[in-house]
């Protein structure tokens, strides 16, 4: 989170991003939409992800675990960020079909046992957060007591080819870190700040369209921040994502009412996600169309 609420809250801007973009209406030749979506083989019935969070026991208690069971309800897929390797296999234990994002340990067979350990469990696709690299604010050189390393794409590439499963990268902010992911065999990308890792940091949907221009569909691109409701999702995916995941949004409807809850939000944001294909002719996730966006003020680039 932000160190100060004077300037610079990448949570704020982010939002104001978002709130910048607006939508055309075009009625005419309109269908109900399908909003399945397919990643890695397997078909989903939405687009709307879990977000990679982790140490949730204090929003409920039954943790991640207890949040896979409302978004395996929601036909969606799961993610999963720093944790202990039972907690992954608890989560897969749910039926969710679940992405684990492994932190940039300093130590590489701390990495190697973990990406080993969701491949023994079946887990859909691996990753790691390279914008934790250097730790926590406050914390430089290590999250939660544990040392980081600096990941270069070498490592990158070497843990791609350590394993059967897609490999990840997440907190990609840049058509240059997007480059050096697409050679580095990497299967797909999460377009992130973190959750505002760094003040000022640029919105996602900001430099998703440079991004996407480099990618150029070879992997999936995934986005995450800020993400509250269906038309968030919907412009992301104009921009060029291919799916989009929710946190924070998600933690207070786990706490008041756990796997329900999530599955509530889930299909909540579905429903709007819906409603804005319906308006904007769009009759599949394929056929959301960028020219109906339109900027309030003056697009940046
Ligand atoms: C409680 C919490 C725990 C998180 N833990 C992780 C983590 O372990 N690994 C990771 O890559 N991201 C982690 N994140 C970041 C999220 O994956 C995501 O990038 C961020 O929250 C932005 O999405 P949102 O605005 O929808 O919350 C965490 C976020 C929250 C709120």
């Amino acid at each position: 989170m932000s160190e100060t609420r004077n300037g610079g809250d990448t949570s704020l801007i982010t939002r104001e991003y978002f709130d910048n973009i607006l939508v055309e209406m075009r009625h005419i030749d309109n269908a109900e939409p399908d909003i399945s979506y397919t990643l890695y083989g397997k078909q989903f019935q939405t687009p709307v992800m879990y977000a990679a969070l982790s140490h949730l026991g204090r929003v409920h208690q039954g943790g991640l675990t207890e949040a896979a069971r409302g978004v395996h309800a929601a036909g969606a897929v799961m993610w999963a960020g720093m944790g202990e390797p039972e907690e992954m296999t608890d989560i897969v234990a749910t039926g969710a079909p679940t992405i684990n994002i492994i932190k940039p340990y300093a130590d590489e067979r701390e990495v190697l046992r973990r990406i080993e350990h969701c491949e023994k469990i079946g887990a859909l696709a691996v990753g790691m957060d390279v914008d934790h690299q250097f730790g926590s604010r406050g914390e430089r050189g290590s999250v939660l007591k544990i040392p980081m390393r600096p990941t270069s794409a070498a490592i990158l590439a070497k843990y791609v080819k350590s394993t059967s499963l897609p490999f990840i990268v997440k907190g990609v902010l840049s058509a240059v870190d997007a480059r050096k992911c697409l050679d580095a065999g990497v299967r797909g990308i999460v377009v992130s700040h973190h959750h505002g890792m760094v003040d000022y940091a640029v919105p996602p949907l900001m430099v998703l369209p440079e991004i996407a221009k480099v990618i150029n569909g070879a992997m999936p691109i995934f986005v995450d921040c800020g993400v509250e409701r269906g038309l968030d999702v919907f412009k992301a995916l104009a921009l060029g994502a291919s799916a989009v995941s929710v946190g924070r949004a998600t933690m207070a409807p786990l706490g008041e009412k756990g796997a329900d809850g999530v599955r509530e939000k889930i299909e909540q944001i579905n429903s709007e996600l819906s409603w804005a294909m319906c308006v904007t002719c769009a009759k599949d996730l394929a056929s959301i169309d960028k020219s109906v966006l339109h900027w309030k003020t003056e697009r940046p680039f």
